[in-house]
């Protein structure tokens, strides 16, 4: 199975767990419009590939830890597009869940999915690991465990949503939370899935996520909303502090480059770095905005 199908078929099975029985139809709808047709997936492709590249012992333990990722990235999206946050009217091309819904199914879906995101790593626990389950079992609480890091107070999404309450920011703790967090639980994620130990893996996951904000930085700038499926100028908007207003275009392009060679520079000894090498490289190739035709 390629890997898009590895994501897509456990991402889809946790949202119809959660729209089985009697549930309330909207919300239930509302679960599957806010993962479907999804993004990029590139956190849940990067939890993956680490996973591979460790061996990928217990597949389906990797599966859930690559969607339990994504589930709260689309929460995360979800609630940032709520008239609180960026009052976003559109996401990947289409409403936004609030518009499409309501603001407070636009809540719930979040919630929703922010809680399928661990109920999935506890079901996998038991899956594919000894015949008693206690390999799978302690892996999976160590999944559970960085996903809560990623997703909650004091370093993940949570605290990066919440710098943005704040008159002074500590921009570096911002995006390190905003953005950082999850891709520093993708890389050690898919090792801990593997059985490896996740925190030589910690340095890669920052890497690409500090790249990933400078990429978003200089699309938010360049692009038009068409292309991104989303509105831009977002950050000149909300007076964000960002890549682009601090060193340009060309600088922040430039940056752009130095992280990632950076990133590929850190990934760990192991089986399979030269397919992972190459997965960053490809990541960079999509990164790289002047790839794709700025708005004039
Ligand atoms: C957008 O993330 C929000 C950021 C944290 C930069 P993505 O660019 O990964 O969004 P999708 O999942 O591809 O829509
Ligand atoms: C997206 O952040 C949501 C989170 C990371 C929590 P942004 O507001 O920077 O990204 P877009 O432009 O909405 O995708
Ligand atoms: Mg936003």
């Amino acid at each position: 199975m390629t890997l898009k199908n590895r994501i897509e078929s456990t991402i889809s099975q946790a949202v119809r767990r959660g729209q089985s029985g009697a549930v309330p139809p909207r919300l239930a709808a509302a679960l599957e419009y806010a993962v479907t047709p999804g993004g990029a997936r590139i956190r849940p492709t990067i939890c993956l590939s680490v996973a591979l590249a460790c061996g990928d012992d217990r597949p389906a333990l990797s599966n859930a830890a690559a969607a339990s990722l994504e589930l709260i990235h689309c929460a995360s999206l979800v609630h940032d597009d709520l008239p609180c946050f960026d009052d976003a009217a559109t996401r990947r091309g289409k409403p936004s869940v609030h518009r499409a819904f309501s603001e407070s199914l636009a809540v719930l879906t979040g919630d929703s999915l922010i809680v399928m995101g661990f109920d999935l790593l506890a079901r996998a626990a038991g899956t594919g690991g000894d015949a008693d389950g206690t390999s799978g079992a302690v892996r999976a609480v160590e999944l559970i465990r960085i996903l809560g890091a990623c997703t909650g107070m004091p370093g993940g999404i949570c605290a990066g949503q919440g710098w943005e309450s704040e008159t002074t920011i500590d921009l570096s703790a911002y995006h390190r939370a905003k953005t950082g967090a999850l891709f520093v639980a993708a890389t050690r994620m898919g090792a801990v899935a593997a059985g490896q130990d996740g925190e030589p893996w910690e340095e890669l996951g920052a890497r690409i996520g500090e790249a990933y904000q400078v990429a978003d930085d200089l699309r938010d700038a360049l692009f038009d909303a068409k292309t991104l499926g989303k509105p831009v100028g977002q950050d000149d908007l909300h007076g964000r502090p960002n890549a682009v207003s601090q060193m340009g275009v060309q600088g922040a392009t430039q940056r752009l480059k130095d992280i990632l060679g950076g990133a590929i520079a850190s990934i760990p000894a192991c089986e399979g770095e030269a397919m992972l090498a190459e997965m960053v490289r490809r990541t960079a190739e999509e990164l790289t905005p002047m790839a794709v035709r700025p708005r004039s």
